[in-house]
């Protein structure tokens, strides 16, 4: 019944900046760090991580890490530093901006921003829109594109989750139709990181600008797996996170018209920010260093760059193809287990990325997540994905039941929240991966758990009891995990 190990040879690099231990590549020459690591299952044996979370977020690529390596011994202050080595850190800096520039294929006039993430970005483009800006979404956004925009000065509309992509055009065309005058934002994700289904985003793009409003692509989700072309989409704006595109180093980006983003005052402020302060002035700079005050994340600048390089030199639109074909294979095989029930947005031929979201009748989330852990060394996530919203309309969580969850909550009752599994994919993965998964749901569903759980009153999560996995020896300090909850992603 146990997953079995699978039997992908294992090799170690030949020198190079990186020592870890590569499998084949696993698109044309792109490895990632720690893929196929071995991991304890609470049974005692080892098996290869399957990780089927990157929808949260990814491993390094080998070629990231590699360059993070070259670069470190000339990480330098950037900028004004006259030194030699802040010359070459500055460079660097600067020449990520121009890889992210081309990846996005942005206007020749687009600011590129680097920020820590897409929730970072997305705060900085709402700290910078118009007073009185209206910002319309749709209920299926990640609470990072949701949030933001409940701020002071700006009013916020959510259209309903649409039926079809059609549906999401008609309903755009209404709701600008009808709003207010003024400055407008369309704030929209380019693939549901729930259900997977890609946007019509230059369909969308063309009804915000028929009716004078803008648009911001949320690519958290798209840009790691689909050619993304800012200038022909006709998008305004574009937000994406490094750690989701295989370069986990603490960077992101906010890209698109400079104009709304030369706020009057920067979203932070401080030094790097300025050309010149007095007691009672300060004379902002210009764009990017406007926004970007502080001593900005060279080294995940560097990351995100080298990423953007190396995913381009696969060819977007070939991994777009492969991924699809994959979502294609991995929904069929999933959705065909007793007792699974898939979610979607939009009909099963609508293009998407390799995202399938599910729950196993029977079973909470959580508790089905910590099996295929424990038991199975498959890594997923579970939850509500940042996007409660989404989740209560797809698992058709009515307002009455909503509010007794709320208030069960705010009670201190967690673990309540309804949701599903989300088995995520992205480079490397394979069919043999899906049936390893699809074969332990099976299993799952027709024998049960093969070790007893308990609910963590703390975290209102499902674990193993006993634990009995050990954590690895590592030269740095390991609190114990589950001491505290917050949401997934
Ligand atoms: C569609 C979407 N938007 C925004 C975010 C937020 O990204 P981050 O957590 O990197 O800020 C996520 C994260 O899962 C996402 O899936």
């Amino acid at each position: 019944m146990n997953r079995l190990p699978r039997d992908r040879p294992a090799r170690v690099a030949d020198g190079g900046a990186t020592t870890t231990s590569l499998t084949p590549p696993l698109v044309g020459d792109l490895h990632l760090v720690g893929h196929q690591l071995p991991v304890p299952l609470v049974t005692g044996e080892e098996v290869p991580y399957l990780n089927l979370d990157y929808a949260a977020s990814t491993p390094p690529l080998v070629r990231v890490a590699e360059a993070v390596q070259a670069f470190l011994p000339w990480y330098s202050s950037v900028h004004r530093g006259a030194g030699h080595k802040s010359q070459v850190a500055t460079a660097a800096y600067e020449g990520a901006r121009e890889r992210v520039h081309r990846f996005l294929g942005l206007r020749a006039d687009d600011q590129v921003l680097f920020v820590r993430n897409t929730t970072d970005a997305i705060n900085l483009l709402a700290s910078a829109l118009p007073d009185g800006c209206q910002v319309i979404t749709f209920a299926v956004e990640h609470h990072a594109n949701l949030l933001p925009w409940r701020r002071p000065g700006l009013s916020a509309r959510h259209l309903p989750v649409p039926a079809t992509p059609g549906d999401a055009l008609e309903q755009l065309d209404s709701a600008l139709r009808d709003r207010p005058a003024g400055p407008c934002l369309v704030a929209v994700t380019g693939a549901s990181n729930v259900t997977g289904e890609i946007w019509p985003i230059g369909e969308l793009a063309e009804v915000a600008h028929r009716h004078g409003a803008r648009i911001l692509l949320d690519a958290a989700q798209l840009a790691p797996h689909h050619p993304i072309d800012v200038a022909g989409l006709e998008v305004d704006f574009v937000a994406f996170s490094g750690h989701k595109i295989y370069a986990p180093f603490g960077a992101g980006v906010l890209a698109g018209r400079g104009d709304w983003l030369r706020a009057p005052v920067p979203y932070l402020r401080g030094g790097g920010a300025v050309e010149f302060v007095t007691l009672d002035t300060v004379l902002w700079s210009d764009l990017p260093d406007r926004q970007e005050a502080g001593s900005p994340n060279v080294v995940g600048a560097v990351a995100l760059g080298a990423a953007c390089e190396a995913l381009s030199g696969y060819g977007m639109e070939r991994l777009a193809a492969e991924e699809m074909a994959l979502a294609r294979y991995a929904r069929e095989r999933i959705g065909a287990v007793e007792d699974v029930e898939l979610y979607r947005l939009w009909p099963e031929t609508h293009p998407r990325l390799a995202i399938a979201t599910f729950n196993v009748r029977g079973l909470w989330h959580s508790q089905l997540a910590a099996i295929l852990s424990a038991e199975y060394g498959i890594g997923v996530r579970h939850g509500c994905f940042c996007a409660h919203p989404l989740i209560l309309s797809l698992l058709h969580v009515g307002t009455t039941e909503a509010e007794r969850i709320r208030t069960e909550i705010s009670d201190g009752a967690k673990g309540r929240v309804p949701g599903a599994v989300r088995a995520s994919m992205g480079l490397g993965t394979t069919r043999d991966d899906v049936d390893a998964l699809a074969a332990a749901l099976d299993s799952i569903v027709k024998w049960g758990p093969r070790w007893t759980y308990r609910l963590d009153a703390a975290t209102g999560e499902y674990v193993p009891d006993p634990e009995t996995r050990p954590m690895p020896a590592l030269p740095i300090a390991l609190a114990p995990v589950g001491a505290r909850g917050g949401e997934s992603s």
